[in-house]
């Protein structure tokens, strides 16, 4: 696969948004360093340039806050940057527990760094200037996941909320549909504020609308009132979501930080505690054995979100099920939700091809990402399910190299208009892309 003519165009794209600092998920619409996408960057970089991707992790976590938490965005200073909500608006010079002198948002990601961690060690020529890089990251990783566990996780569940739909990755996702729509605008004080993500009028057709972001800025509004305290956001937040992408994540990167802490010589039991804890509750709690897949759970209504999404598939990756369960997501992907025994469809659409709303223009309402397919792949790698796998990284590769390095991309073969949709140039697409070739 290394003469694969997408590999070079591929390492162009992250040649181009690399800043000197960090690599830019994309040129124009995301200007800062984004925390997930960081790491999907760092996994692609490793197989040529393992230096930079060392670099990106570390630029990354300059903006750990003291708790632990590690922020959605850490900002540069470039400034033609246009982005909303920047630094002015997320005011976390509030919190007691933001770095000084760097700029952040006051929300976290999915947690990705322990299993790209673990990958960059695996991928590693240098064995010694990768263990020497572990060693450095690893208590900053513990933190970031213990942050987590002491924060996020009230009633010692195991399982960690959000509480905003930047915190989920998956921004517009149906998952969150209800819970906002709980959100009335008219009774909500929204303060003012300008998008600036619709300038590109090709992505702005298809980015969250609105009303979206009047809950958004209202959210983080809360957050700001707050000083960004976690139990007073705990008590008041409208927004608090249990979801299976985030901690079957979570899972992967438990289960990486006990390997690494092995590795390294370190007392692993709390790891291991976390681990066994959240894959028994994530079990217990949001697995749907009807629909053979994992549920989000809503903590304000004290209810489960059953919508068909591809997150409830992810779990996979961080062997939550057993054999038997995954198997039932095997159905579950080759049902008429997915689309995984039809011909004129690209694996994996984000939301049932069945549900009356699915849109495969918008985000995470229906078009594949490139992340997720990463993702999916290699959870059904994990249970031998490798025909399926393999089908999910060939139609992963044909969208690369038949559309380019976009955002996202409309599963239907034969689709109206464009497939690859919303910013070129994309980084995380460009990053896996890599990373298949060079596997
Ligand atoms: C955005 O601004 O669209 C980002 O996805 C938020 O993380």
């Amino acid at each position: 696969m290394q003469d694969h003519p997408l590999l070079a165009a591929a390492r162009q794209v992250l040649e181009q948004n690399w800043n000197g600092r960090f690599t830019k998920p994309a040129p124009s619409l995301y200007p800062h360093q984004w925390n997930w996408d960081a790491g999907f960057i760092a996994l692609g970089n490793a197989h040529h340039n393992m230096d930079r991707a060392m670099a990106e992790l570390r630029h990354l976590f300059r903006g750990q806050w003291s708790n632990g938490m590690l922020p959605q965005i850490v900002f540069g200073d470039d400034p033609q940057a246009r982005y909303f909500p920047g630094p002015d608006f997320w005011q976390t010079e509030k919190a007691e527990h933001a770095p000084q002198g760097i700029q952040t948002s006051g929300i976290s990601m999915p947690p990705v760094h322990g299993f790209v961690l673990w990958e960059l060690y695996e991928i590693a020529e240098d064995k010694e200037a990768a263990r020497a890089f572990l060693q450095e990251m690893y208590p900053k990783v513990i933190a970031l996941h213990r942050y987590f566990y002491d924060y996020r996780d009230p009633e010692e569940e195991g399982l960690a909320y959000i509480r905003h739909p930047w915190e989920g990755g998956t921004d517009n996702s149906p998952i969150w549909d209800a819970a906002l729509a709980r959100m009335d605008t008219s009774q909500l004080d929204i303060p003012p504020y300008e998008r600036k993500d619709l300038q590109n009028p090709k992505a702005a057709a298809h980015r969250p609308t609105q009303a979206d972001y009047d809950r958004y800025v209202y959210l983080v509004d809360l957050f700001r009132k707050n000083a960004y305290d976690d139990a007073r956001i705990y008590e008041q937040c409208p927004f608090l979501i249990q979801d299976p992408l985030f901690n079957g994540i979570l899972c992967w990167s438990n289960e990486a930080l006990i390997k690494i802490g092995d590795l390294l010589g370190e007392d692993i039991s709390e790891p291991m505690q976390w681990h066994e804890l959240t894959i028994w509750s994530m079990n217990d709690k949001l697995w749907d054995e009807e629909r053979g897949l994992y549920n989000a759970y809503d903590l304000r209504q004290q209810e489960l979100i059953p919508v068909y999404t591809s997150s409830g598939l992810m779990p996979l990756c961080g062997e939550v099920p057993t054999q038997e369960q995954a198997e039932a997501m095997l159905l579950t992907l080759e049902s008429g939700h997915f689309g995984g025994k039809r011909k004129d469809i690209r694996l994996c659409p984000t939301y049932s091809l069945q549900a009356e709303d699915v849109d495969f223009k918008k985000y995470w309402r229906g078009p594949v990402w490139i992340n997720l397919n990463w993702l999916l792949y290699r959870g059904l790698l994990r249970y031998d399910m490798d025909k399926v796998a393999e089908r999910v990284k060939q139609d992963s590769l044909a969208l690369l190299s038949e559309q380019g390095f976009y955002e996202y991309f409309d599963p239907r073969k034969e689709a109206e208009g464009e497939i690859g949709c919303g910013t070129d140039s994309f980084s995380w697409s460009a990053a896996l892309c890599v990373e298949w070739l060079m596997r």
